[in-house]
């Protein structure tokens, strides 16, 4: 039985830890980026997804600067967005952050010559635009997508594979701090 997979009987278990977190403002999103950073470790693999404007690049530098924080490390004096590099990487305390924008990717094979399976190993990686990646996409990733609800955000978070038990059930913004 434990063999007979099909796609859906893969994915279903992820969708029962998906949740969504309310971000009406940038406050909120430095809160919800503050609890996704408290629990980061090298070879978390955040998948940030969402349409032009909806707060990917925002919620990466509020992550930087939360893990910095958490490190008790100085935070970067700028985190610009990687559009044209598509790659920025960080050294924060003791931690490797790599910050992808691949909405400017070729093909997915572009990733692997930016490095990004060293990067998803060696480090704790943010990857907007995660779609261009095709089947090069981590498996073992926390999706968070923005949607954008009227000058605020929501953000759908599904953890999957090992992210699973350090992303579930991540308390609504604002209330763990
Ligand atoms: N939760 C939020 N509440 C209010 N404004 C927000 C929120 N998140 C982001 N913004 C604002 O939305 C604007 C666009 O954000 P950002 O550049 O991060 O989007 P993006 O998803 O990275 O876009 P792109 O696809 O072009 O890279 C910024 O001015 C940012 O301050
Ligand atoms: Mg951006």
């Amino acid at each position: 039985m434990a063999d007979r997979r099909d796609p859906s009987s893969v994915t279903a278990p992820d969708a029962l830890h998906s949740h969504t977190v309310a971000i009406p403002d940038l406050r909120a999103l430095d809160g919800f980026a503050a609890q996704l950073a408290d629990r980061a470790r090298q070879g978390d693999v955040f998948a940030l997804s969402g349409d032009l404007g909806a707060g990917k690049t925002a919620l990466a530098r509020s992550f930087i600067s939360a893990l910095a924080k958490r490190e008790g490390a100085p935070a970067p004096a700028d985190v610009p967005s990687p559009t044209f590099t598509l790659v920025q990487e960080y050294e924060i305390g003791t931690q490797r952050v790599f910050h992808f924008d691949l909405y400017r990717l070729k093909r997915p094979e572009e990733a692997i010559e930016l490095g990004l399976e060293d990067a998803c190993a060696d480090g704790i990686a943010l990857i907007e635009w995660p779609e261009r990646l095709g089947g090069y996409l981590p498996r073992d990733r926390v999706d968070v997508r923005l949607v954008i609800i009227g000058s605020g955000r929501r953000a759908e978070v599904v953890p999957r594979g090992r992210a699973v038990s350090r992303y579930s059930g991540l308390p609504p913004a604002g209330e763990s701090r």
